[in-house]
């Protein structure tokens, strides 16, 4: 069987993995995995209060979520039981419920999977928290992106005041900084960069000298 390349981009939230996935995904004609969109879908099919103690009911829901992603032009669009969910799961408030029930060793097991089955010809970006240490070890490139906390919470800031959301930046920080530390000190595959990954502080990087930096090592990589 041919190996299907991937290019794996872990790191915490916030740092902009997403949209350099989506900018390498889309010059190089690969697939995405957008593994945090799983969680959250997860989280939302599991309602507003979930029984975060009935682990084997959250892993059968995880096993047997309905959804479909759907790529139309530059958009992509998620849909869960049929319905288009692509903005629901982006609230902050999935998101926290979703780095809780990703805390499961039982929910990320039944997740596995499904996120292997990513893996198609041409090749694959994919973008989380263990790409590179547990879904994809064997990946060809392993990037992991960091940026201080203070940075990522003024880009999201950014992103939701560009969108019309209000936003509060020193809750937005203090939100970021908790669901990094469950993220971090989790048992389950932590967020942790692979060993043979190569780590990018973007700190101080544009949106545009992240995607050179990237797009440069997948040449190295993957001619
Ligand atoms: O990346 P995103 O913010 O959409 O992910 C939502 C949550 O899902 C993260 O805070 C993290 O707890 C969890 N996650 C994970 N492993 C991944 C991707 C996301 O634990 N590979």
């Amino acid at each position: 069987m041919t190996k299907i390349p991937v290019l794996t981009l872990d790191g915490p939230s916030g740092v902009g993995k997403g949209t350099i996935c989506l900018l390498v995904a889309k010059k190089l004609g690969w697939h995405i995995l957008d593994s945090g969109s799983l969680y959250r879908l997860l989280a939302l099919s599991a309602g507003d209060e979930p029984d975060l103690d009935n682990v084997s009911q959250l892993a059968d829901l995880a096993r047997d979520m309905q959804i479909e992603y759907v790529t139309s032009g530059d958009a992509l669009g998620i849909y869960l039981r049929g319905k288009n969910v692509s903005q629901a799961i982006r609230t902050e408030a999935t998101g926290v419920l979703a780095s809780k029930v990703a805390a499961i060793p039982e929910v990320r097991q039944a997740l596995l999977d499904k996120q292997k089955a990513f893996a198609r010809a041409p090749g694959l970006v994919a973008d989380g928290r263990d790409m590179g240490t547990t879904v994809f070890p064997d990946a060809e490139l392993k990037i992991f992106l960091t940026a201080s906390a203070e940075e990522r919470a003024k880009r999201r800031y950014k992103q939701l005041k560009d969108k019309g959301i209000d936003a509060n930046l020193s809750q937005l920080t203090a939100e970021l900084h908790e669901r990094d530390e469950r993220d971090s000190t989790r048992s389950a595959s932590p967020l942790l960069a692979a060993d043979d990954a190569i780590v990018i502080d973007t700190t101080n990087l544009s949106i545009e000298q992240v995607y050179v930096r990237v797009m440069q090592l997948v040449e190295q990589h993957f001619s």
